[in-house]
């Protein structure tokens, strides 16, 4: 058994504003130095490997449950959690739990999402066009603003039936918990405590929502979640967690793959030619973003025994990243990884995951991506994006432009 290589390349210089802006060529480095695991000076250990990666997130002795990790463990004996950070943990959605909890609450959530997918395609479709024809009347629009956050915010809105009044601060609140998910690796005071704030106040919010849905039920999902949950199915805390992380899921992943398909769009008119005259190339497009863009750049997971991978041994309690966005540019699994191709046969990407946490929204999202970069490419004329840098979000986990600018020479009626 070999000992564990250490890193080319650092979390901390992952996790630095550059890195965020452009991390494929650190990723690319991380695949040249030739091991698919290797370790960080924080002591977690990095996985950038397709196969090891899949095999990974398949494997029952990985788990979701980071307050099961000797690096929380660490974090808590230093005082860097108190007791507000220990009781929010203690309601953790099911994304962050393991069997059994996992393995019940997953089960709930989806009972509860499938008929609510029922019509969505032609309701997306419908937004999807009402966006466009609003955009129509301006010269220019900002595409993450404009197009690629208001989409997903109205569907998951609507499945949990919320008003929309309250859409600004739900979207403030999932805005600063996906800035938060780095918190591991990125111990940024202030991001630290926004997200605890927002994690606070989202559960603060489901928790009056819950009694109204109680007496008053509708057809939307919290309802069906308070009726299964009074038959015995679960908590009042754990419904609660279960809508947090529908909002938060729903959120902000689809902005991202919106957006950053627009811009693989805009760079390239003849892709744009392609998807607009096939229906078929819209699904592809999607499915390559998702490979070479995707929203969601790395997962966590805490080794509960002894792991062997690609010839190392990952102690009991390691901290392991799963770096999803360089797996997907794996040379050894993908040919010409850094090359956006619409003609991959089997693009079996980790966009999603895989195993037993594999996102439980994937179809909606795949539906809403579709449907907003098909008529995007079928219905704006020769957009262009100006001269200048694209800006991110902070943030590497949860991968976002800022903004997207770009002028067009005119939105067709759809
Ligand atoms: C392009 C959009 C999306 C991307 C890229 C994405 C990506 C992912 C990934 C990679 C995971 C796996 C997490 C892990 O293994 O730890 C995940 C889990 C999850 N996703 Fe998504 N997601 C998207 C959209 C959505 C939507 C629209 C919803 C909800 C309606 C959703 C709900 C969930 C839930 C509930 C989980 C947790 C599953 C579990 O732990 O069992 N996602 N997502």
């Amino acid at each position: 058994m070999r000992g564990m290589a250490e890193s080319p390349v650092s979390l901390r210089e992952l996790m630095t504003p550059e890195a965020v802006t452009d991390p494929y060529p650190l990723y690319a480095r991380l695949h040249r130095h030739g091991d698919p695991v290797v370790t960080d000076a924080s002591g977690a250990h990095v996985v950038s490997g397709y196969a090891e990666c899949h095999a990974l997130l398949r494997d029952a002795r990985c788990g979701s449950d980071e307050t099961r990790s000797t690096m929380f463990e660490a974090m808590r004996s230093r005082g860097d959690l108190d007791d507000k950070d220990a009781a929010l943990l203690a309601k953790a959605p099911f994304m962050l739990l393991d069997p059994p909890e996992h393995t019940r609450l997953r089960r709930l959530a989806h009972t509860c999402l499938i008929p609510a997918f029922d019509g969505l395609p032609e309701r997306i479709a419908r937004i999807v066009a009402e966006l466009l024809d609003t955009a129509a009347a301006q010269e220019s629009l900002d595409v993450v603003g404009d197009y690629a956050f208001p989409l997903p915010v109205r569907i998951i809105c609507e499945l949990l039936a919320l008003p929309q009044a309250d859409f600004p601060r739900l979207g403030r609140w999932s805005g600063a918990l996906a800035r938060n998910m780095d918190q591991a690796f990125n111990l940024d005071e202030e991001a630290r405590r926004d997200g605890r704030e927002a994690r606070g106040a989202i559960l603060d919010y489901f928790h009056r929502l819950i009694p109204e849905r109680r007496a008053r039920p509708g057809d939307d999902v919290v309802s069906q979640l308070v009726a299964l949950a009074d038959q015995g199915a679960a908590d009042t805390d754990e419904v609660a967690a279960v809508c947090s992380l529908l909002l938060v899921a729903g959120h902000e992943t689809t902005v991202n793959l919106i957006a950053n398909g627009v811009l693989a769009l805009t760079s390239d008119p003849q892709l744009r030619e392609t998807v607009a005259a096939a229906p078929e190339a819209a699904k592809a497009l999607v499915e390559e973003v998702l490979r070479f863009d995707p929203p969601l750049h790395f997962r966590t997971r805490v080794a509960l025994a002894d792991i062997e991978v690609a010839g190392h041994v990952v102690p009991r309690g390691a901290t392991l990243v799963l770096l999803l966005a360089a797996a997907n540019r794996d040379p050894r699994r993908f040919d010409e990884p850094d090359v956006f191709r619409l003609d991959r046969r089997a693009n079996r990407h980790l966009g999603f995951g895989i195993g037993p946490h594999a996102c439980l929204g994937a179809a909606l999202a795949r539906v809403e991506g579709e449907s907003a970069l098909g008529a995007f490419a079928r219905r704006v004329r020769n957009p262009q994006r100006p001269a200048g840098p694209l800006t991110y979000r902070p943030g590497l986990a949860m991968r976002g432009l800022a903004e997207l600018p770009i002028h067009h020479g005119g939105i067709t009626a759809a």
